[in-house]
């Protein structure tokens, strides 16, 4: 009998269950009323006398013995199928959002201007970042060594023949006339750079959405009417514009187009320098030279196109004082813009 309980102990320490049903087998198998300890006990009356101590001794060693390994597995089970419970299983949970982003502000504004350009027939058009000196500066009517090609610090990725990032979107133009014949009516957004200092009003890396419009009998009213109506859908429809003649060397005439600043509503505050009026925009009548170098017959056609920095739009309609916040990707500053 000493040897049936020493193989019973060594058994007891290689139990295993798995799930509550095995673990309750188990406790029958051992401890039930027709269970091997209980048969040992009935065993235990045929014991000789002189034996009975030491074996009673060795006999309630193993009932303990199992119920403490039948109480371990219970335990391992219980945390066991919690754990899994909580990582997985639990469909009350409520469910968490947390993780949801928020558009960053200068898609959201440039997806504006492009719907509200869209609304009136424009198309949209991309071109590259890395450009040639023809689609860049030359096209554009920019003669060579022309001190205008240093109104903006360009970035040269290679020289002769030159290889730039583009200094503006004016380019994406070029690339569209060239391809396409009149009526051209099309807005071009993208990512432009200029050799600046990082500062809260500049950085090397902006962004612009151009406009072109190229069609028989295009003039300046046409223009200006494209713009106000611009202005009102972007702003708000009390916004006033005002053209102020300017040069870029690609429209004859050019002008830069202010709006009545719509934070002070053009009494004049810090963001208007106290003048109630704010820049947003450059643009013209497509130079009959630019044109020209698109192969479109000057003396059919005319148009408009103008250029806007989406950043400074953004900065005016939100309220934000420093452009390097939009390069951060800080999420305090992107949460704000979360939708709905
Ligand atoms: N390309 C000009 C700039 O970057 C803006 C502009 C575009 C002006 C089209 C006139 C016409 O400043």
């Amino acid at each position: 009998m000493k040897e049936k309980i020493d193989l019973l102990l060594a058994q007891t320490q290689a139990m295993k269950a798995d799930t509550a049903a095995e673990l309750e087998a188990l406790k029958v198998k051992y401890l039930g009323r027709k269970g091997i300890v209980q048969e040992l006990f009935q065993e235990f009356k045929n014991v000789p006398a002189e034996e009975k101590r030491e074996t009673g001794q060795r006999l309630n060693e193993l009932k303990d013995a199992i119920q403490t390994a039948l109480d371990a597995l219970k335990e391992q089970l219980e945390s066991t199928t919690s754990q899994s419970h909580n990582a997985t299983n639990d469909l009350t949970l409520p469910v968490d959002f947390s993780d949801l982003g928020a558009r960053h502000p200068l898609s959201i504004v440039r997806n504006q201007i492009c719907n509200i350009f869209g609304n009136i027939g424009y198309t949209i058009a991309e071109g590259p970042e890395i450009e040639d000196d023809w689609h860049n500066f030359t096209a554009l009517n920019f003669p060579l060594n022309h001190p205008a090609r240093d109104m903006q610090d360009t970035f040269f990725i290679e020289k002769d023949p030159d290889i730039a990032l583009r200094t503006h979107t004016s380019s994406v133009q070029i690339r569209t006339m060239e391809r396409n014949k009149p009526p051209i009516r099309s807005i071009f957004p993208g990512r432009v750079y200029r050799n600046e200092a990082i500062s809260a009003r500049a950085h090397c890396l902006f962004h612009q959405v151009e406009g072109l419009y190229i069609d028989r009998d295009v003039s300046f009213a046409d223009l200006k009417q494209t713009l106000y109506y611009f202005a009102k859908e972007m702003f708000s429809s009390d916004t006033k514009i005002r053209l102020r003649p300017s040069y870029f060397p690609f429209t004859e005439p050019s002008a830069e187009m202010d709006i009545s600043c719509n934070i002070c509503g053009g009494k004049g505050c810090n963001i208007c320098k106290g003048s109630g009026w704010v820049e947003i925009l450059g643009c013209g009548m497509v130079d009959p030279n630019v044109l020209e170098n698109c192969g479109i017959d000057s003396a059919q056609y005319t148009g408009f196109a103008f250029g806007m920095g989406i950043e400074r739009v953004t900065m005016l309609k939100y309220q934000i004082n420093d452009l390097r916040l939009f390069f951060e990707n800080d999420v305090r500053f992107l949460k704000q813009f979360e939708e709905g």
